[in-house]
């Protein structure tokens, strides 16, 4: 059959339709700015890239590799680097339009980007891993760079996989580069507050919105999808602030208590085998969790999973969006009409970039901050990004999605049109 469908035209329930959509819904609000919108439509660039390695067995294996570059009108590329089996150019377009979005929205001077490897990494050796990461890395190698485009993590790629990018990337250029990445280990130029701070983002705009609602954080029902770094570390703020972490889902498995799950002991127990087998909750099905009565749900595992029939199921009166493009569209109109308010992932989950772009200041600088300096720094970007998100719904009566969408796309064709069209 013959396609006549080019990269940026989407398939309607991927990624990057959502993302189009996203950007339909906000051009009422963007004035005589909305001549630039094709802009958001399309990428500035997106390099596919072949990673060979050679396996501890011998075998040769070929991995596809993608960097996408979407917009880069208020500063360089960022964005995270994810390795997973389903990561796709579309998925990848989709994650880096989000960071141009969501750096905008809490106003640092970058651009969007993201990258991925289409690679199941629990099923490869250290070496092996090292070895992709590596070859990625100087493949990419001639579009990034600190002044250019700065990966970090993402689903499953952390501080050691930082660590080789930034140390091929440095020796290919022959400098110490260490502002080519962030999210490195502290010792190699490193942020305190960096791992954490994801999911710290997701605690502040959840603790600020819950007090917009009335919600007392003492006693409210949490449920929490996916458990990695962004919802292990939101749930624990949480519960710190007295919430109870009814129930939580990984790749595994789904485990609720209704007294409280207790966290000391599951943080350690799902970093080693995954939520299921712990004694601390009941197991319930998977598709259970949707139907669960919490006051607040926070998906932090990957895109779509807030599908229109989950969304007429959910209880919470409030949606923390920790991961990238958990809810579609049509969801998210059902949710708006039952009343359910969803902080959108281009605010909620902007705590990662925003400590990341900390973690380059000070690399440039060579001059590190403490802890509680990055932590009240952090603090305060939030609540005034979202306070201003805020307002600016209430001006429109619309989500605080488009909201976000609103106020993020205004500064970056506002940038676009005042730095015009080249040559
Ligand atoms: N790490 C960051 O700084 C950061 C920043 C912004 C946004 N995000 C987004 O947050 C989300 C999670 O990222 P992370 O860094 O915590 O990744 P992670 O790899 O640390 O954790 C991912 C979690 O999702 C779970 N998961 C995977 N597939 C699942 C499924 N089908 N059903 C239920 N759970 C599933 C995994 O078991 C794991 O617990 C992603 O959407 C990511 O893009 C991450």
């Amino acid at each position: 059959m013959k396609s006549n469908l080019s990269y940026v035209h989407p398939n309607v329930t991927s990624p990057w339709g959502t993302y189009l959509s996203q950007v339909d819904r906000v051009l009422p609000y963007l004035g005589h700015l909305a001549r630039w919108s094709e802009t958001l439509k399309r990428p500035k660039r997106a390099l596919i890239v072949d990673v060979p390695i050679e396996m501890d067995d011998g075998r040769i294996a070929h991995f596809e590799g993608y960097r996408v570059q979407h917009n880069l009108s208020r500063g360089p590329g960022k964005g995270g680097v994810r390795f997973h089996p389903d990561v796709t150019l579309e998925e990848v377009m989709a994650l880096s339009a989000w960071m141009t979005v969501k750096c905008a929205a809490v106003n640092l001077p970058y651009g969007g980007a993201k990258g991925g490897i289409r690679v199941d990494p629990k099923l490869l050796s250290q070496k092996e891993l090292e070895k992709v990461t590596r070859r990625y890395t100087s493949e990419i190698g001639v579009i990034i760079g600190p002044q250019q485009d700065i990966p970090a993590p993402d689903v499953n790629t952390n501080a050691q996989v930082m660590a080789w990018m930034m140390d091929t990337y440095s020796m290919n250029t022959g400098t110490t580069s260490t502002g080519v990445v962030t999210g490195k280990p502290i010792h190699l130029g490193g942020s305190l507050g960096r791992v954490k701070a994801t999911g710290r983002g997701v605690f502040v705009t959840g603790r600020e919105a819950a007090r917009r609602l009335g919600m007392d954080l003492q006693g409210a029902r949490v449920a929490v999808q996916g458990f990695g770094n962004v919802g292990s570390i939101a749930a624990e703020l949480l519960a710190e602030a007295g919430a109870r972490i009814v129930a939580v889902q990984d790749h595994t498995g789904t485990i609720y208590n209704p007294q409280g799950l207790d966290l000391a002991q599951l943080i350690p127990h799902a970093r080693q085998n995954g939520v299921a087998g712990f004694r601390g909750g009941e197991r319930i099905g998977d598709e259970d969790f949707w139907d669960l009565k919490t006051d607040i749900l926070i998906p932090a595992a990957l895109e779509g999973q807030i599908t229109a029939a989950r969304a007429q199921r959910i209880q919470a009166r409030l949606v923390l969006e920790g991961a990238n493009g958990p809810t579609v569209p049509e969801a998210d109109d059902i949710l708006a009409s039952r009343g359910v308010l969803v902080v959108p992932d281009v605010i909620c989950n902007a705590g990662g970039v925003t400590v990341s772009y900390f973690e380059w200041v000070q690399d440039f600088s060579s001059f590190f901050w403490d802890e509680d300096e990055i932590n009240q720094r952090l603090d305060r970007i939030m609540v005034n990004a979202l306070n201003q998100i805020w307002d600016t719904s209430d001006k429109h009566r619309i989500t605080l999605r488009t909201a976000t969408f609103a106020v993020a796309c205004e500064r970056i064709l506002t940038a676009r049109e005042e730095r015009g069209l080249y040559p």
